[in-house]
């Protein structure tokens, strides 16, 4: 018999089917086991009421997490027998036959209720038991169908998908970068990138016009509620276009994914509210106000535009100017004249989204110029022998008919946390790291092999 998914029941009443899953949860009545079965779709309620005395004792065996198939009869609950909190509610399986397929041992924690007030460290050493809970798997999934919707929708405007390498030289976006010792080149490394920005302008260079990539990035810096040390962008870039297409193009992706994946909540403002960078602080004292009416309401979804943002700020631990956004971001016309007098006041486009509070995107025009960006690399008290070694690529490419173009980055993780309603990101990644970069389920990171650090070429040298 072939398998039947458990949310096929219900169009199955009167036959004889095959389930295949874990037992949820089981509750004796008597001399009746009811048991709910669960699979990737669904629960469902199962009855063993036999009179066959062996068939009971394997059914007696039964506990929550073993592994079984069933085969039996779907039949119509009573009327006052349904459960209208279940998918299957109005149907339930009376049992013929039972293989236990595999036993579990009793659970760290239990997983038929939200998981949620269970100690974090224990869910992230078992995650893939905290994953069979009712809200992480239904977050998983929303992450799952975001990513469907994402891709179908820049495919749909001629967006090409792209992959550009994880083991590469850094981009400067103001985080530490993860490092990768090169096996064959001695003393030399790659390191991950923070995204893949400079890659993505080149792919403006190379003529793609409209690129984007889910893209895995990676920042060594502290971490917080909304940060992990990896983490995801749906990374896009577009030549020829300006600020407002930029955010346009992003205002509508915002738009049909939150009414696709989160139809309960609604959209304060459409258009979205424009904010300068100045307003916003002078009128909320922080470039990613929360604009909701009740801060409280998940079910609101304020997002604003910021704009405008300086192109400098002044680092104090540094003693010198340091990009707000990134180096590749393009100045305001009109302010370019200040560069040199007056930097702070220079204005960038560049461009933040923010949603209840949470800064889900941001993005820039580049600048295609290669003595612009010469320029704004001295600004930033980088020599000019440095920036050749290191932007060397970037400044060549802009002397081979680099189109004016420009991009945005929204980060994945947060928007999935705010349209699952949770209150960290960790609650939308399958498998994240604890608030000290740390993965209890593999253990890392983790000591390695002398003989791999030799062939790696590296001596530890203070543990
Ligand atoms: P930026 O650094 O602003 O821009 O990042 C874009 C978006 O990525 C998300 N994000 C994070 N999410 C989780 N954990 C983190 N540690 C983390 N850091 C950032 C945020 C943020 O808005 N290359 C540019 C984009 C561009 O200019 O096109 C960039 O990376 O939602």
């Amino acid at each position: 018999m072939t398998r039947t998914l458990i949310k096929d029941t219900v169009n199955k009443i009167g036959e004889e089917v095959l389930l295949k899953g874990w037992i949820h949860v089981r509750r004796d009545m008597g001399k009746i086991i009811f048991i709910d079965l669960r699979d990737a779709t669904g629960l469902i309620q199962v009855v063993f009421a036999s009179k066959d005395k062996d068939f009971m004792a394997l059914a007696d065996k039964l506990r929550s997490e073993f592994v079984v198939a069933i085969t039996g009869k779907v039949n119509k609950r009573p009327e006052k027998m349904v459960n209208p909190k279940l998918l299957t509610g109005m149907v339930e399986m009376e049992a013929k036959k039972l293989e236990i397929l595999n036993e579990s041992k009793t659970l760290p924690f239990e997983i038929d209720k939200d998981t949620a007030p269970v100690n974090e460290e224990l869910r992230m050493k078992y995650r893939y038991l905290d994953l069979r809970s009712e809200r992480m798997k239904k977050n998983i999934l929303l992450r799952s169908q975001m990513l469907n919707e994402i891709k179908n929708f820049l495919h749909e405007r001629g967006f090409a998908e792209i992959e550009t390498p994880y083991i590469t030289k850094g981009t400067p976006e103001g985080a530490r970068e993860y490092m990768v010792p090169s096996r064959l080149h001695p003393g030399k490394f790659y390191v991950l990138p923070q995204s893949p920005q400079q890659f993505k302008q080149l792919l403006m260079v190379a003529g793609f016009e409209k690129y984007f990539q889910i893209a895995r990035c990676f920042r060594d810096e502290d971490q917080r509620g909304d940060r992990q040390p990896e983490f995801t962008q749906i990374d896009m870039e577009m030549s020829f276009v300006d600020q407002e297409d930029v955010m346009k193009l992003t205002e509508e992706m915002m738009i049909h994914l939150a009414k696709v994946v989160a139809p309960e909540k609604k959209i304060q403002k459409k258009p979205f509210l424009v904010l300068t960078y100045d307003e916003a602080i002078k009128k909320y004292k922080t470039d990613k106000p929360d604009l909701r009416k009740d801060k409280n309401d998940k079910n609101e979804l304020a997002f604003c535009w910021v704009i405008d943002f300086p192109l400098f700020e002044w680092s104090e631990t540094e003693k010198k100017l340091v990009s707000s956004h990134h180096p590749f971001t393009m100045p305001h016309k009109e302010d370019i004249e200040m560069l040199d007098e007056h930097p702070l006041d220079v204005r960038a486009y560049a461009y933040d989204l923010v949603l209840n509070g949470y800064e889900v995107g941001g993005g820039s025009i580049r600048i295609h110029d290669r003595n612009l960006q010469s320029k704004i690399f001295r600004l930033l008290g980088v020599g000019k022998d440095d920036a050749e070694a290191r932007f060397g690529h970037m400044f060549e490419a802009f002397t081979y008919g680099a189109p004016p173009h420009g991009g945005i980055a929204p980060g994945l993780d947060r928007l999935a946390m705010i349209f699952a309603g949770e209150p960290n990101i960790r609650e939308v990644i399958a498998f994240p790291k604890t608030s000290d970069a740390r993965d209890l389920m593999m253990g890392a990171p983790s000591e390695l092999p002398e003989e791999q650090l030799k062939e790696a070429h590296i001596k530890v040298l203070e543990k």
